[in-house]
């Protein structure tokens, strides 16, 4: 059997005294697309950012291509190919969709290649190139993901983790950014999904995980999670 290329074990993180993530296991095989959904304060957000290092965990591990990472900075999480794209995009202000998507590649050196890898950016969103001067906080909210997808794929991730794909956008929108991650899929690249809708998180993803308070509680192929009764009720309102 093929390692996976992130497993979670048994993961606890804390805010202070205050203990969000009690107990969180998880596996993202190699090329998968993999969702997790959960109600508002399950501590998906959290749960991701122990992930990608930008918050220590409290208790567990995270492996990733087969090695502890060990707590330590985001750069080292970046270096390995272990990107995060934040809830509510986060990008900065003044400074231009070029700006913003080469802020992505700050720790390659590789010219030839970010070169590439804007140009790919470019194509799967056109629209970004297009404005590709203008102040990124100025672009519409999807044109907003979009440039913070491209920042991320900036990065040359193994693993892009996205928090928070589709939250404000319509439905349009939605679709097109989910063809454009199908295809960054299809070249090689794993992903990571918090979605809240989860209609679409499942019709998207190949596995999903449920979190709830804190733990995560069930898991399975998209197809068995979305047949799963208890996640009608509670997370698609059937
Ligand atoms: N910086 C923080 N300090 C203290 N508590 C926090 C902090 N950030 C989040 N929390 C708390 O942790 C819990 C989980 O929050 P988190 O943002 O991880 O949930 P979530 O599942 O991403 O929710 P949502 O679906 O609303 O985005 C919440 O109770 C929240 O209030
Ligand atoms: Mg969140």
């Amino acid at each position: 059997m093929t390692q996976p290329l992130l497993q979670v074990n048994d993961l606890a993180v804390r805010y202070g005294d205050v203990q969000v993530v009690w107990k969180a296991d998880l596996v993202v095989e190699e090329g998968a697309i993999v969702a997790m959904i959960g109600s508002n304060g399950a501590g998906k957000t959290t749960l991701l950012r122990a992930i990608s290092g930008m918050l220590p965990p409290y208790g567990g591990e995270i492996i990733f291509a087969g090695e502890i990472v060990p707590a330590s900075a985001p750069p080292e999480f970046v270096r390995r190919g272990l990107i995060h794209v934040p809830e509510g995009r986060r990008l900065f202000a003044r400074l231009s969709v070029w700006d913003n998507l080469m802020l992505g590649a700050y720790l390659r050196d590789d010219k030839a290649a970010i070169r590439q890898d804007v140009e790919r950016v470019f194509a799967l969103f056109p629209r970004l190139r297009e404005r590709r001067w203008q102040d990124a906080t100025t672009l519409s909210g999807g044109e907003q993901q979009m440039c913070a997808i491209g920042r991320g794929l900036m990065a040359a991730p193994r693993l892009l983790i996205i928090d928070e794909l589709s939250l404000g956008l319509a439905p349009r929108v939605v679709d097109e950014l989910v063809d454009a991650l199908r295809k960054v899929n299809a070249a090689g690249t794993s992903l990571l999904v918090v979605e809240q809708d989860v209609a679409t998180a499942l019709e998207f993803a190949d596995h999903a995980y449920i979190v709830d308070r804190g733990r995560t509680v069930a898991s399975g192929t998209a197809a068995v999670i979305a047949a799963d009764p208890a996640v009608r009720t509670a997370y698609l309102g059937l």
